[in-house]
């Protein structure tokens, strides 16, 4: 039976150029889409653009262009940083698409057949910059200003006739769905701030605006524009082809496996979405996992802090596995990350350049000296060789099992240890010593690059590229990285061509001054 995986981003607002923080949350969906892959699943990766609302109509205005010219282009620079990040996304929706617009009018329909819409008069403060409403207590006064407590981003009072969602009615079902799948959402700490927060009462919600025109109209009501969150968050539905319950993408991959999104947008994801999900009958996504912020200093990186790191830079300097990789494993997955120059670069030297790159050219280098560059055939393994080979089959499951918790944190430990002792291995076997042994020499080196390719396997979804060219070794490429050779216990086959590679990561030169 073929398994499914569908895995989306947030739709990144095309208000300025990505950051950091958007390169983020899209290399990591990469890295679960990627370990599913190898893991045999059939998987859909979503990410794109949300380009409604007024937040992008102002940006237009301000940049004195039409709202759609707009979103082309800073669109297009969103789309181009997927291919740069080497993102394997299966689709890239952007909101001011047909195929999308469709979707959001009917769930619109549905919402309203189902008595969970109604017209009333909306007052309250909104931010722009959050396409958010608050309540009172969230908003907080600064030098006569007011502002978002939780966002700090200033908020506007709003008075205007309004299509409403019944979003109190759906209080008490979302506690039961949250307390009977306990890891709906993750991690925990998310999930706590989000039951605290309906438990403490949900108000019916604005879901239309009057007074701009960027957006997708109500149905049969064109004075009113879908609220952009509402329209957003179809686009879950909309790649799948949702309303069509016979299109083969909607049959396979809804209910989503998992929105991977940041904590500032939890409640959209966690609270609201559920709701008009359940409101419309539709089934709910099984995972919703709010991961950190990268700060900059102390806060969070975003344009209008002016504090923006551009991955695009970091990349031409660093490349890109560097950076993914630094991303992957500097950032503890669920927390806040401060990114440094440093620690980046330590990164390259010591992890990847040091206990990889070099390991890769080490053993290569010696078999081709010791073994005319063929994996060796007469070997015969000890019980060290079983030790440290065996490992892998025996832990593949737990890693499975990590990974859909979204516990990167023991994946990248597992990795960084088995680097530790694979290097080790090879330095504490000496195989320089054996050359009057052939069987225990070509033992140690067989030992050695069944370890890097499965070392390469599991590097693959966090450095695609570098792993693939390590895996050039053996003349392996991407189509024959299946996690189930490891699980199986396959080995590499004897007598094969081992092929020289080039350095994998040049070290960077520290400047101690
Ligand atoms: N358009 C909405 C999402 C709609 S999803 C149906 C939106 N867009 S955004 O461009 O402002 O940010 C989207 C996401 O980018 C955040 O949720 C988060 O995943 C990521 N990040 C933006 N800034 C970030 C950091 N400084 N750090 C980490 N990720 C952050 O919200």
């Amino acid at each position: 039976m073929s398994k499914y995986f569908y895995i989306t981003t947030p739709i990144y607002y095309p208000s300025a150029k990505p950051h950091m923080g958007h390169a983020y949350s899209s290399i990591v969906a990469d890295f679960f889409a990627r370990f599913k892959v190898i893991d045999g699943y059939d998987v859909h990766f979503l990410t794109g653009t949300d380009e409604h609302g007024l937040k992008i109509q102002r940006s237009a205005e301000k940049a004195d262009k039409d709202p759609q010219q707009f979103c082309d282009e800073i669109s297009k620079t969103f789309k181009n940083l997927s291919n740069t990040l080497n993102l394997s996304n299966t689709d890239f929706i952007r909101t001011t698409e047909e195929r999308h617009k469709k979707t959001v009018q009917y769930l619109w329909d549905q919402l309203e057949k189902n008595d969970d819409i109604y017209l009333s008069k909306y007052s309250g403060w909104y931010s722009v910059s959050d396409e958010a409403f608050y309540n009172d207590d969230e908003i907080e006064e600064v030098d006569g200003k007011k502002f978002s407590i939780s966002s700090k981003s200033p908020v506007e009072w709003i008075e205007e006739e309004s299509y409403f969602f019944r979003l109190s009615k759906w209080e008490k079902p979302l506690l039961e769905f949250y307390k009977s799948n306990p890891n709906f959402i993750l991690p925990e700490s998310r999930r706590n701030e989000v039951i605290s927060f309906v438990q403490n009462g949900l108000k019916d919600l604005s879901i239309s605006r009057k007074t701009f025109s960027w957006g997708i109209p109500v149905p049969n009501n064109n004075k009113h524009i879908i609220y952009v969150w509402l329209d957003a968050l179809t686009n879950y539905l909309s790649a799948l082809n949702y309303p069509d319950l016979n299109d083969n993408l909607y049959k396979k991959f809804w209910p989503a496996s998992i929105h991977l999104i940041g904590k500032d947008i939890l409640r959209f994801h966690a609270i609201y979405w559920p709701a008009f999900l359940l409101a419309a009958k539709i089934d709910l996504p099984k995972r919703v996992y709010g991961h950190g912020w990268i700060l900059s200093g102390e806060e969070k990186m975003s344009k209008s802090k002016g504090n923006i790191l551009d991955p695009i830079e970091i990349i031409n300097e660093y490349g890109l596995d560097p950076l993914r990789y630094y991303l992957i494993k500097e950032v503890s997955f669920g927390n806040d990350g401060n990114i440094s120059q440093e620690r980046l670069e330590d990164c390259i030297n010591s992890d990847l350049a040091n206990n990889y790159g070099n390991l890769c050219q080490r053993v290569t280098a010696f078999a081709h000296k010791n073994c005319d560059g063929v994996i060796p055939r007469d070997i015969n393994f000890q019980k060290e060789d079983l030790f440290i080979l065996n490992k892998y089959k025996d832990n593949l499951d737990k890693i499975r099992k990590n990974i859909d918790e979204q516990n990167i944190n023991f994946y990248i430990d597992y990795i960084v240890n088995s680097l530790f002792e694979v290097n080790k291995y090879f330095n504490d076997q000496e195989p320089w010593k054996k050359k009057d042994d052939v069987i225990r020499l070509n033992t140690i080196i067989y030992t050695s690059l069944e370890i890097i390719r499965k070392i390469s396997y599991l590097l693959y979804p966090i450095i695609p590229n570098s792993s693939l060219k390590a895996l050039k070794i053996f003349n392996l490429s991407d189509k024959d990285i299946k996690l189930d050779s490891i699980k199986n216990n396959e080995f590499l086959s004897k007598g094969g061509k081992i092929e020289k590679i080039n350095i994998l990561f040049k070290k960077i030169e520290k400047n101690n001054d």
